[in-house]
């Protein structure tokens, strides 16, 4: 069945967990696909995992252009998900829309954003035309050199006010979805409660309504040491197909992320 966005409001509605990944090309994302996995994220994490870059500033359209269209060849029913890099959206509305239409040209079927309030006129403008906005909030990686680090966002009342307000002044402005990443569990709770859209966490505790990881991450494909709300699903799997099956079921029985994972 070809998953919309309908489909995911209607889990959530319903209460069942949906589960998304990134992919980057089309042999993984036909494994992903296949195994039942209901969004993938043509993330810009590419640049750390593909291309080697410490960030993901370097990534350019070109790029998510290229691999969202090597996705979108090995998907048959997942809904496709692709970052606007960096650059390519914060100037102007204008100049999103242009951008995000050369995406959703080679097939993926909504863009996300990184930013708070800063980005509810984008947000309007893009979803007023016709493109569907997953809005990202909390650790924006895009933002590494503003936060100073991979550091837990909302830990403070007032930082937690601030983006509870985010989320709920990006859902007005038309976003269709949330991801929040590195924010207490119990914050990503409260904004999970008083918003009407899916949200999908990243070291965000078990009370969003997905969650995603970077694939590789996942499949314990990191260097170094393994962040806290990463989990390896190969180190008790045979094959790649096995891990994405036990990845899936653990997020929708609950099971993951456990509060080893959390913040
Ligand atoms: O680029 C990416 O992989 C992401 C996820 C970490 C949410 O934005």
């Amino acid at each position: 069945m070809k998953i919309t966005l309908h489909t995911l409001q209607k889990m959530t509605q319903d209460r069942e967990k949906f589960t998304v990944l990134t992919c980057y090309d089309a042999t993984f994302a036909a494994i992903l696909d296949q195994a039942g996995i209901e969004v993938l994220l043509v993330g810009d994490s590419l640049g750390n995992v593909i291309q080697g870059e410490e960030t993901t500033l370097s990534v350019g359209l070109v790029d998510m252009v290229y691999h969202t269209r090597c996705v979108a060849r090995g998907v048959r029913n997942a809904l496709i998900i692709a970052d606007m890099p960096f650059g390519s959206y914060q100037i102007s509305p204008e100049q999103a829309f242009e951008n995000a239409s050369a995406i959703l040209a080679v097939g993926a079927r909504m863009i996300k954003i990184e930013g708070g309030r800063i980005m509810a006129d984008t947000t309007r403008f893009l979803s007023e035309r016709g493109i569907p906005v997953c809005a990202h909030i909390g650790l924006t990686p895009q933002s590494i050199h503003q936060l100073g680090g991979y550091k837990l966002q909302g830990n403070t009342d007032e930082t937690a006010k601030r983006l509870l307000d985010d989320a709920q002044t990006l859902e007005q402005a038309g976003a269709s979805l949330l991801v929040m990443e590195m924010i207490p569990a119990r914050l990503a709770e409260q904004i999970t409660q008083s918003v009407s859209i899916p949200t999908i966490g990243i070291g965000a505790g078990p009370h969003c309504s997905a969650q995603v990881l970077v694939l590789y991450d996942m499949l314990g494909l990191y260097h170094g040491k393994k962040p806290r709300f990463v989990k390896d699903f190969m180190a008790e799997s045979q094959t790649v197909q096995q891990a994405v099956t036990n990845y899936i079921i653990a997020v929708k029985t609950g099971l993951f992320p456990g509060k080893e994972h959390e913040f």
